[in-house]
């Protein structure tokens, strides 16, 4: 049976486009594919059951990276506590990341799961001095969305620190390969310009949850 980690970073309900593009999508996926379970994972209602970084915190990983794995009974529990939300990336042949741009970059809630699954031993490994992802072997579908537009080729290109970070740090633990749909302009194009670029993106990502 497919098991599908589905991550989305939405603060909003039904008002939130991003929400819009991960329903097509998941409507589309779930009818040829009835037999999926779903992990949900919702950072905006869930983010602070994630690790706040504390020195704790980043010793603990500095020494299941860098040292012997010696964790003491406080960082050996909060190691089994983070380890939990890595179990959900191991146990997925498919993960989808819904999330709206924010401030050219993703929003913080799931810049925090990034930075508690992304771990020396859970998903990726150090060896010999080379990075070696633990995570191959599932594809992952970008759901985002964005007031302004950022196309290859534009001037406007190098200020999306969104998409290309999420390949960068997702394809870093193995994940991938990568399929991505992106709405915009939502915003700064004036109504009508974000009315076709969603119903585009909704249109692609339908036909993306069929093609997988
Ligand atoms: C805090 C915040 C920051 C944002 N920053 C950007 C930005 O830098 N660039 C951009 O194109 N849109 C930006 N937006 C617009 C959102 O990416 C866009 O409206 C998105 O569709 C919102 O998702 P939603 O409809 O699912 O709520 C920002 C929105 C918020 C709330």
């Amino acid at each position: 049976m497919g098991i599908v980690l589905d991550l989305f970073a939405v603060p909003r309900a039904e008002r939130s486009r991003t929400r819009k593009l991960r329903d097509a999508f998941f409507r589309s996926y779930l009818q040829k594919h009835p037999e999926t379970q779903k992990i949900e994972v919702d950072l905006a209602r869930d983010y602070d059951k994630l690790p706040a970084w504390d020195e704790w915190d980043v010793q603990t990983k500095f020494e299941m990276l860098y040292g012997e794995g010696n964790l003491d009974e406080e960082q050996a529990a909060r190691w089994n506590a983070l380890s939990r939300w890595t179990d959900q990336l191991h146990a997925a042949n498919l993960v989808v990341v819904s999330t709206p741009m924010w401030n050219l970059s993703i929003p913080w809630q799931l810049k925090r799961w990034i930075d508690a699954v992304v771990q020396g031993r859970l998903t990726f490994e150090l060896h010999k001095g080379e990075f070696r992802g633990l995570l191959t072997g599932r594809p992952v579908v970008l759901l985002v969305t964005r007031d302004g537009a950022y196309p290859p080729g534009s001037p406007m290109e190098s200020w999306d620190h969104q998409v290309p970070y999420l390949r960068t740090i997702l394809g870093f633990m193995g994940l991938g390969p990568f399929h991505e749909v992106i709405a915009e302009p939502l915003g700064f194009g004036g109504a009508k310009a974000a009315q076709e670029a969603l119903d585009i993106a909704l249109a692609k990502a339908t036909e993306l949850g069929q093609s997988l």
